[in-house]
């Protein structure tokens, strides 16, 4: 099966989160089980270009309309971890893909649909007919649309469009100029059971419009399938995902078995695995002389997360005092693209510098995180809301017992100690339920209590969750099976 994968992330070369993880772990395990895949991305001028192998222009002048004029693309393609890429580069005024980074411009929709129209004029001009498109997130929600509602009749006649919604939060509400811009009708799209935002029928809703014009649509976990049909997770979603409901369902996502695995990790100074967990000890030493943390005999409580709302925000600023409180050391890597919260996590960083016990490092950090995942004993993750959430598998992978709200994917993977009617062997972290300081305090009281009192129990949880597979192998044999079925529905 000829598979196109069309996103606005693919790790490494454009990562925000996880998603860019999903991307490339998916398309990697594809391959691996025979499958043609190619990935389509924007040809941002903050790619990983020393990761790209053999890049070249595939396409010089390809026209893509943008209102009622056009825009000339450059096409470049390479390598990444085996895996083909695309790169669409427009050459315009607006510099669409030369900002420095991914996403957080004010014109973050003009830019992606306009994306997602030239990936559409690169399919057809180029000759390609992928069985299955699979988009994901708002940003390429355009490319079902256009495709039944234009390129159809142009051409790419036989195709389906799977669809994977990452995060309900980020819906893509805009107003009707953008349909003109990628030449679609809002006339004819601008209706209830179509593109029109549930909640103001002046706007347009572009994960909506992803939803009802896919073949397939699938959210990262189970659990969160059913929050954001059931739920005001689903933001105002629910009634579309139900009317849809026939062709929508859960596929928990994986993780990369080559990047992520303590035996193996090239950015650690210890190898490890469930059956040689001392070896995390001197990952622990290592962890604390690169943060200046004093080498203590205390539980290493790590944050690793974008500082955003869905995380948290304030019920981690709260885990981090509280760990201190707890005589715990904490370790924090994170980054916020708002200011506000950037602000906030800049002035914790001044209050606690030179405290022998706790460290904040406010950046991204690729390399850094595999060191904390190796070093840290406990990872706090107080989400709001969780589509699935991969910093909880690597972190169990790792040795590392969760701490986290029973919400999305974070219930679907996380078992409680305590509590969880799992047997024990399955029982791999810490669950709290209620979005209060006192619910997250409890569950690191108990986790830190294990720790210091019962250290074989809490070895035992380690590794309950070091032995699960959490590879891709699973998740991509249920995505082929979606392929197929809408190859022939
Ligand atoms: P999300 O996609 O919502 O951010 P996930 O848990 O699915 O959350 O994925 C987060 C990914 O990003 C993980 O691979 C995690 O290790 C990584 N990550 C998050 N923040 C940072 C950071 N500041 N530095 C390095 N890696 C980070
Ligand atoms: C989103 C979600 C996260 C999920 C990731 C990959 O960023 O916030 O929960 O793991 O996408 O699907």
């Amino acid at each position: 099966m000829y598979i196109a994968m069309v996103s606005a992330e693919c790790a490494p070369i454009a990562k925000a989160g996880g998603l860019g993880d999903v991307v490339h772990g998916l398309s990697r395990e594809l391959l691996a089980l025979g499958q043609e895949v190619e990935v389509f991305l924007p040809g941002y001028d903050s790619l990983r270009h020393d990761l790209i192998e053999g890049r070249r222009e595939v396409y010089r002048n390809l026209r893509v309309p943008y209102f009622d004029q056009w825009i000339d693309c450059r096409v470049d393609s390479g390598e990444v971890d085996g895996v083909t890429c695309f790169f669409i580069e427009p050459d315009s005024p607006h510099r669409f893909f030369k900002r420095g980074r991914i996403y957080g411009e004010s014109d973050d929709a003009d830019r992606f649909a306009f994306f997602c129209r030239a990936v559409l004029e690169f399919m057809l001009i180029s000759g390609r007919r992928p069985d299955v498109i699979h988009c994901h997130d708002w940003q390429t929600a355009l490319v079902p649309v256009l495709l039944f509602e234009l390129y159809q009749r142009l051409g790419l006649t036989d195709v389906r469009v799977c669809y994977s919604l990452h995060n309900v939060g980020y819906q893509g509400v805009v107003g009707e100029s953008i349909l003109r811009q990628v030449g679609l009708d809002p006339a004819r799209l601008m209706t209830a059971d179509r593109l029109q935002d549930p909640a103001d029928p002046r706007a347009v809703n572009l994960m909506k419009g992803g939803i009802v014009f896919s073949n397939f649509v699938n959210t990262v976990s189970p659990r969160y399938a059913w929050e954001i049909q059931n739920t005001e997770q689903g933001m105002g979603l629910q009634d579309v995902l139900k009317t849809h409901d026939g062709k929508f369902g859960g596929v928990l996502n994986g993780i990369d078995d080559a990047v992520w695995n303590p035996a193996t990790d090239r950015h650690i100074p210890e190898p490890f695995d469930a059956d040689r967990l001392e070896g995390k000890e001197a990952n622990r030493r290592a962890l604390r002389a690169y943060l200046g943390l004093v080498q203590a005999e205390k539980p290493i409580v790590a944050v690793v997360s974008r500082l955003d709302y869905q995380k948290g925000v304030y019920l981690l600023r709260f885990g981090i005092a509280h760990a201190c409180a707890l005589d715990c050391q904490l370790a924090l890597l994170g980054a916020a693209l708002d200011p506000v919260v950037a602000e906030q996590f800049r002035r914790l960083q001044e209050d606690t510098e030179g405290h022998p016990d706790c460290r904040l490092v406010l950046a991204y950090d690729e390399e850094l995180s595999h060191l904390i995942y190796a070093g840290a004993d406990m990872i706090l993750i107080p989400s709001i809301y969780e589509p699935c959430g991969l910093t909880q598998m690597i972190a169990m992978k790792y040795g590392v017992v969760p701490i986290a709200r029973r919400v999305g994917g974070l219930a679907d993977t996380v078992f409680d100690a305590n509590y969880s009617d799992r047997p024990f062997e399955e029982r791999n972290g810490y669950l709290f339920d209620d979005l209060t300081e006192s619910a997250l305090a409890s569950a690191m009281e108990r986790a830190i209590d294990l720790w210091r009192n019962h250290p074989e129990y809490f070895r035992q949880l380690q590794i309950n969750g070091m032995r699960v597979d959490r590879s891709w192998g699973r998740p991509a044999r249920q995505y082929l099976d979606i392929y197929s079925h809408i190859r022939v529905h």
